[in-house]
């Protein structure tokens, strides 16, 4: 693959994106990036040039896509049944389709997958995971469409060639979104929601007087629940392993941690940390998982670094140095 200079990239406010963009810069790419709805943006505006539009516009695709050697395609809509057709279909549709009529000009698409599309801990599954999985995604219009524009993105490739790759990245974990999960107090990150899990008098005890403690998620039999997730900076050097990789053209990839976490390790390491009790939740519905990496490891190189204890080592760094949490229109 020639070496790719000018990349498009969508949603760059994002959570993912707003920490990609200046690593783009300063590695040197020329970027163009499509903006949406955000005002203030979280990078260098001066340094990339920006479009305004929305997704799934008539004609926006094309313009877009003029004079750039790649796509990393990050915007997205999550769980809202008036956007997500246009914004999530229509917009993947209308980017993978002007790539194709557009001849050989663009070398690659990067699309962000979810692991959403297989469902994770909703259904029942072997307890590792790769990447042939079936689609099989939880209730929602978020995981609907992560299925739908794989499924798109696998077209494109199998009819036309188009060199799609498709990072399927875990759940994202920034900033101090580690404690905000693991811990009862405000602010909530994710599901489940610990409070909704309350049924004995002690769990009700801690919500009534605002008391903090460390959440360990059980199964009814009371062994820890297994949860797979990633942290942003390996979400972002998997987008670069892929990045002018001719290996990863018309491949799918797991993004995860090194290693699945257990909500007891995860629980009792924030107890130690914050000095706070570990409250043990029920959960009836959840199913272990963990993702497989191999073939991210030996296709991408993708080799993660932040397993689950570095993650909380992080958020405490966050918080001990004061910074306060980026706003986000999606929780989760
Ligand atoms: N954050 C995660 O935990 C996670 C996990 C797995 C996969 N992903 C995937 O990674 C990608 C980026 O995720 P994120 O967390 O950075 O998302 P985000 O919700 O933080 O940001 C989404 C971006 O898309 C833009 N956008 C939304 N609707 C748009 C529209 N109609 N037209 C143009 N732009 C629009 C928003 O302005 C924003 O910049 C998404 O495809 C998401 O599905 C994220």
């Amino acid at each position: 693959m020639d070496k790719i200079k000018n990349i498009l990239v969508t949603g760059g406010s994002g959570k993912i994106g707003r920490h990609l963009i200046p690593r783009l810069l300063h590695e040197g790419y020329r970027l163009r990036v499509l903006e949406f709805e955000t005002d203030e943006l979280p990078y260098p505006v001066e340094n990339v040039e920006l479009a305004r539009g929305e997704l799934g516009t008539p004609g926006l695709a094309l313009e877009l896509i003029k004079d750039m050697d790649c796509v990393i395609h990050l915007a997205n809509t999550k769980e809202n049944k008036e956007r997500f057709m246009k914004a999530n279909i229509q917009g993947t549709f209308d980017l993978l389709d002007a790539v194709y009529t557009s001849g050989k000009q663009v070398r690659q698409f990067i699309q962000a997958g979810s692991d959403a599309r297989a469902g994770i801990y909703y259904n029942p599954r072997p307890y590792t995971m790769d990447e042939n999985f079936p689609h099989r995604a939880y209730p929602g219009y978020y995981p609907f469409s992560k299925v739908l524009e794989e499924t798109m993105c696998e077209q494109y490739r199998c009819q036309y060639g188009l060199p799609v790759t498709v990072l399927r990245f875990s759940w994202v974990h920034d900033e101090d979104d580690i404690l905000a999960h693991g811990t009862l107090r405000k602010p909530d990150f994710g599901i489940p929601v610990w409070k909704e899990l309350a049924e004995t008098q002690e769990q009700k005890y801690f919500f009534e007087q605002d008391l903090d403690a460390a959440a360990c998620m059980v199964h009814p039999d009371g062994t820890p629940c297994i949860r797979h997730i990633v942290a942003l900076e390996d979400c972002i050097t998997s987008i670069f392993c892929a990045l002018g990789n001719p290996a990863a053209a018309g491949h799918a990839f797991t993004v995860a941690a090194p290693s699945a976490f257990s909500y007891k390790v995860l629980a009792e390491y924030i107890s130690q940390k914050l000095d706070i009790p570990v409250l043990n939740f029920t959960n009836p519905i959840y199913h272990d998982f963990q993702h497989d990496l191999s073939k991210s490891r030996s296709i991408l190189g993708f080799n993660p670094s932040y397993d689950i204890i570095r993650m909380v080592d992080k958020a405490l760094e966050f918080r001990a140095a004061g910074h306060t949490r980026s706003s986000c229109k999606y929780p989760g």
